[in-house]
């Protein structure tokens, strides 16, 4: 494993490109809001101050409400599609519209946790900005405590079928023409379909012409779900801010109550049927039915749950390496293609946290297949969980983190 930490390590340097980290080169250019999060934690493995650096470039990009977004345009690259000028961002950089899952509370936290002497300055200054993202989260985008996304890549899960229903509601005839860059990087074949992409594009012609205003958002957007990826990153996000603020003696106030509607909010993506947290169609109340790879981050979010266990169990005998994103029951099961079907090392880790955080007797078999799936099959973008072989983007800064963080 020295071997692979050095190449994990030569990763995360080659995508530096001063300051932040892109994803991996090509396919995604710029700086992304989650990727750079689980960055940092895998540079505070050998390197902290560059680990806080991600983290505060990331927040230069923070807009005057709070939002934190999902793209940062540091210096433009015409090999990606939509750009700075389709996004028509508002923030202080140019940047998109949208935001992302907030992990980087969880991670800053980790991160002090490995160095709190050189940490602390740095998590005194990011804290206030932490902490009026997650206020803009509480204020815009709650549905009966749940978080809801407004666009399929907020969720950082771009094409799973629980986004499948509220897309079809949406006629992007109007879309005009656009060429894909993403396509001319990687094979169509593990990527998103046109369906999905001119609906992509028409969600985000919709919010520059609406200048990214949340009340109008709320209002005219056809694609609002409540989904359980950001409702269990914001609720164990809003623990560690707490956790820090107390430590720290920083403003706490609210968070507390912020805490309880998240963990109702997170009861309320409870579907009976299904017998699995699930996405809920804000628009028509309507379930997913999805068991995803996020139905599994309750643990990381502090919520214990046998049926849901139940459910891990079963995904995880039905596939050789971690949790695949959507249920290898289902017809829509897809080994290759993107959210639909692919294992991911970020949210291996993100689910394996939470199970070791609660003693889960299931939280070593999810570390070790994702550290066997990496050290066979390297540090690809996403994996087809039957087989382990690797898809998307190469090199890919995320899967080299947590190598380092955590799966090694
Ligand atoms: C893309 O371009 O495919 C990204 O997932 C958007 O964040």
């Amino acid at each position: 494993t020295k071997d692979l930490d050095k190449q994990a390590r030569d990763i995360l340097k080659q995508n530096d490109r001063g300051g932040y980290t892109i994803p991996t080169k090509g396919l995604y250019p710029y700086q992304w809001n989650w990727d750079s999060a689980f960055a940092a934690l895998g540079f505070a493995q050998f390197d902290i101050e560059r680990a806080w650096q991600e983290l505060e470039t990331l927040f230069t990009a923070q807009w005057d409400d709070g939002m934190v977004p999902h793209i940062v345009f540091h210096q433009s690259d015409p090999g990606y599609f939509p750009g700075p000028d389709i996004w028509g961002g508002t923030g202080p950089v140019p940047s998109s519209g949208i935001t992302q899952p907030p992990i980087a509370a969880t991670m800053a936290h980790l991160i002090y946790q490995l160095d709190p002497q050189k940490g602390e300055p740095h998590m005194r200054a990011l804290y206030p900005k932490l902490r009026a993202w997650h206020d803009w989260f509480m204020q815009w985008r709650l549905d009966q405590g749940a978080v809801y996304i407004t666009h399929p890549w907020e969720a950082g899960r771009d094409n799973t079928p629980e986004w499948d229903a509220p897309m079809e509601r949406i006629d992007p005839a109007n879309v005009g023409e656009y060429e894909r860059r993403d396509t001319q990087h990687v094979d169509g074949s593990m990527r998103p379909t046109k369906f999905d992409y001119d609906r992509y594009i028409w969600l985000v012609q919709m919010g520059k012409r609406l200048n990214w205003n949340q009340p109008q958002l709320r209002v005219e957007n056809p694609f609002q779900v409540a989904d359980p990826t950001m409702t269990f990153t914001l609720l164990r996000a809003q623990r560690d801010l707490l956790a820090l603020g107390e430590a720290l003696g920083l403003n706490i106030n609210g968070l507390a109550d912020d805490i309880l509607r998240l963990e109702s909010g997170a009861q309320s993506l409870w579907n009976p049927e299904l017998q699995s947290f699930d996405a809920r169609d804000v628009r028509t109340g309507e379930w997913a039915n999805c068991v995803s790879n996020a139905s599994f981050l309750c643990w990381y979010a502090g919520i214990d749950s046998p049926e849901q266990s139940a459910q891990l169990e079963r995904v995880l005998s039905q596939v050789k390496y971690g949790v695949p994103s959507h249920d290898p029951a289902s017809p829509k099961f897809d080994g290759r293609r993107y959210w639909r079907g692919p294992t991911w090392a970020i949210m291996n880790q993100l689910i394996g946290l939470g199970l070791e955080e609660m003693n889960h007797p299931l939280a070593e078999k999810l570390r070790a297949t994702t550290r066997d799936l990496i050290a066979a099959h390297g540090f690809a973008e996403y994996f087809d969980p039957t087989d382990g072989s690797p898809a998307g983007g190469k090199a890919f800064t995320w899967t080299a983190a947590v190598w380092l963080s955590w799966a090694n």
